[in-house]
């Protein structure tokens, strides 16, 4: 609430004074210091790199007031940070010391499917996974998280989830800021709500269970609402929705522009400049924010009851949107939350430097060996309320671990249309590949220009997507496709496909 009066006040004098004088008076509103979640250790030799990681249980604190039983890997809450190089074979151990079965899910990696971690690599309580695979991909922000069938939504939400970043050559010459910690930086982004006890509460109802779960505290790297103290005139951010369901409408408090420099598989050709973006739960985006000027930004969400999905505004539609939603701020959708501030205070002011051209992607012409459509349906009113039928499907149907859907040949090139014929929006994600938008409605722009393995689908939109298999074959085991609302992904919306 206070933050809403600080942004009404904010946006009022935003229409009487140019745009630069806005933040005359800048303080800092957030107490929690910034948290960078640790990088993973590891032993190397040569191009084999060796991680050990253990799930765990443990207890957080996230408030003076109680302390929270939570998951995480090598960690309490949340998981430290996996880091390998192009070129590199990664092995992975992974030990389950929870009670329950779990399991890791390499997020955006292209990789064998048998080293997927999906719900066909489970974990019993107490036992070990060993996995390999060879880093195929370039530099990327990528992420792992449980994938457990119809627990993945709880049992993320009770703190399995990383980050997973990938480097290269090309993206290391660029000379964008990359000392973690220090001027690049994870972010995290979820929400919770507490029960009295201090404990998490996940589902509560039925609109949990519909919409997905929405939490009313947000939380940057397991903190609540914190303070990144920078250091650098030009900090890099890289940005996971982690949350179960919530798609964010990110800009700051003081529209300041920015560059967005990577999408969910890594760095655009260029750096685009946008004052705020769309961000589904499970797609990532790393962005340039120059803070030469030594102010406090706060980044925020504007829930937004409209459906903003083209979102990469410029400055004066950003401005116009804050008005529109001051003059519509009748119900609690169109709300501003904050997510995190940046205190620039300290930073000795450098002129910054973005490149203009970042990388080349292949966008060769391939012959196109098959089409495919997945219809997703969510049904609502009588039949779900009586459990006549699966709620969520795709194609008609629920996902079932004993039917493959889709059997696809290896190496090749395929258009996949994924049509929304629901009331809310789904981020579609497909495992294993790193995929071109070719068609939605609107234009496509911002990060959805770039190499995407999550796509947010609109209530009634269709959209076209290209995906080139990589080369790993097993026709035994099969890879998930599925929507990233996670409990949709556990009620049924998700399917399976091996590559031959
Ligand atoms: Cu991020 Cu199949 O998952
Ligand atoms: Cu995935
Ligand atoms: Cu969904």
């Amino acid at each position: 609430m206070i933050s809403r009066r600080r942004f009404i006040q904010a946006t009022a004098a935003a229409v009487l004074v140019p745009v630069q004088w806005m933040q005359a008076e800048t303080k800092v509103l957030f107490s929690n210091k910034f948290k960078v979640p640790p990088l993973v250790q590891s032993t190397r030799s040569g191009a084999d790199v060796y991680f050990d990681l253990n799930v765990q249980s443990g207890f957080s604190k996230f408030s003076e007031k109680f302390k929270t039983p939570t998951w995480g890997i090598n960690q309490p809450f949340l998981g430290v940070t996996l880091r390998a190089n192009k070129g590199d074979r990664v092995h992975i151990k992974v030990k389950n010391s929870l009670d329950q079965t779990t399991t890791l899910h390499w997020h955006g990696v292209k990789l064998p499917a048998k080293a997927d971690g999906g719900p066909h690599q489970p974990i019993a309580p107490n036992a070990e996974w060993n996995t390999e695979f060879e880093v195929i991909q370039p530099a990327a922000t990528l992420w792992y998280h449980s994938h457990q069938l119809h627990a993945t939504g709880e049992q993320v939400y009770q703190g399995l989830a990383g980050m997973f970043i990938i480097d290269d050559d090309a993206s290391q010459q660029l000379g964008l800021p990359s000392d973690y910690g220090v001027d690049d930086f994870p972010v995290i982004i979820q929400e919770r709500d507490f029960n009295a006890d201090g404990s998490f509460r996940y589902l509560t109802g039925i609109e949990d269970e519909t919409m997905g779960k929405q939490g009313g505290l947000v939380l940057v790297n397991g903190v609540v609402n914190p303070v990144l103290k920078a250091s650098k005139s030009l900090i890099r951010l890289r940005l996971l929705n982690g949350s179960n369901a919530t798609t964010y409408h990110l800009s700051f408090d003081d529209q300041r522009e920015f560059h967005i420099i990577a999408s969910d598989g890594g760095l655009l050709e260029e750096p685009i400049k946008a004052a705020g973006f769309t961000f589904a739960t499970g797609e990532r985006l790393e962005i340039l924010v120059d803070v030469s000027d030594g102010r406090m930004p706060v980044l925020q969400h504007r829930a937004m009851s409209m459906d903003m999905s083209d979102m990469e505004m410029s400055i004066w539609e950003s401005l116009l949107m804050n008005i529109m939603s001051l003059v519509t701020d009748t119900n609690e959708e169109n709300s501003v939350v904050d997510v995190f501030q940046i205190d620039a205070r300290q930073v000795t002011p450098e002129k910054v430097f973005i490149p203009s051209q970042l990388v080349t992607h292949d966008n060769t012409k391939r012959k196109i060996s098959a089409k495919r459509t997945f219809t997703l349906e969510m049904l609502t009113g009588v039949e779900s309320l009586l459990g006549f039928s699966d709620p969520f499907t795709i194609n008609g149907q629920a996902m079932d671990m004993e039917r493959i859907n889709h059997e696809v040949k290896a190496n090749t090139s395929e258009i996949w249309t994924i049509e929304n014929t629901t009331m809310m929006a789904h981020p579609f994600h497909i495992h294993n590949v790193q995929f071109k938008i070719l068609a939605k409605h609107g234009e496509i722009h911002g990060h959805e220009l770039g190499y995407k393995d999550t796509v947010l689908v609109q209530p009634g939109e269709k959209v076209q997507v290209l995906l080139n298999f990589p080369e790993f074959t097993d026709a035994d085991t099969p890879y998930m496709y599925h929507c990233h609302i996670l409990e949709h992904e556990d009620g049924g919306m998700m399917g399976q496909f091996v590559v031959v």
